[in-house]
């Protein structure tokens, strides 16, 4: 068997939603301590629902077909909805990943949540902080 699923290779050699928004209602930027990779999505939200999204990254292939993946899952989906896919429901969407590069379809789930919580900040909408459980230990959003 291939090591990478076609629509892995798909997401890999034409990722979907590649770029920034300007004035975006929120951004969200991951990094993995152990790669070294980063991602950034940018959200716009119009009345609760994410009507685009777009995404940058200095990340691997699988990184790259994971974000591509994750953000045409969220797009057209209420904020809600977005915050409960996870890098587990991305990965099954690719038919899949090599275990060692399962982390990297984390860091997609990761910035979409840093990107979904920065428009909640911005916004003062109070929210659940369990949602966001990986923040405590990041100390990214207190720099900005
Ligand atoms: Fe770092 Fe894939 S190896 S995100």
């Amino acid at each position: 068997m291939a090591l990478y699923s076609e629509k892995v290779m798909d997401h890999f050699t034409n990722p979907r939603n590649v770029g920034e928004i300007e004035n975006a209602d929120g951004v969200g930027e991951v990094g993995n301590a152990k790669c070294g990779d980063i991602m950034k999505i940018y959200l716009k939200i119009d009345d609760n629902i994410i009507t685009d999204v777009k995404f940058n990254t200095f990340g691997c292939g699988s990184a790259i077909a994971s974000s591509s993946m994750a953000t045409e899952m969220i797009k057209g989906k209420s904020i809600d909805e977005a915050l409960e896919i996870t890098n587990k429901a991305v990965v099954e969407a690719l038919d899949g990943l090599p275990p060692h590069k399962i982390h990297c379809s984390v860091l997609a789930e990761e910035a979409v949540k840093a990107a979904l919580k920065n428009y909640y900040d911005k916004n003062n909408i109070p929210y659940d902080k369990e949602l966001f459980p990986d923040c405590d230990s990041c100390a990214h959003c207190a720099d900005h």
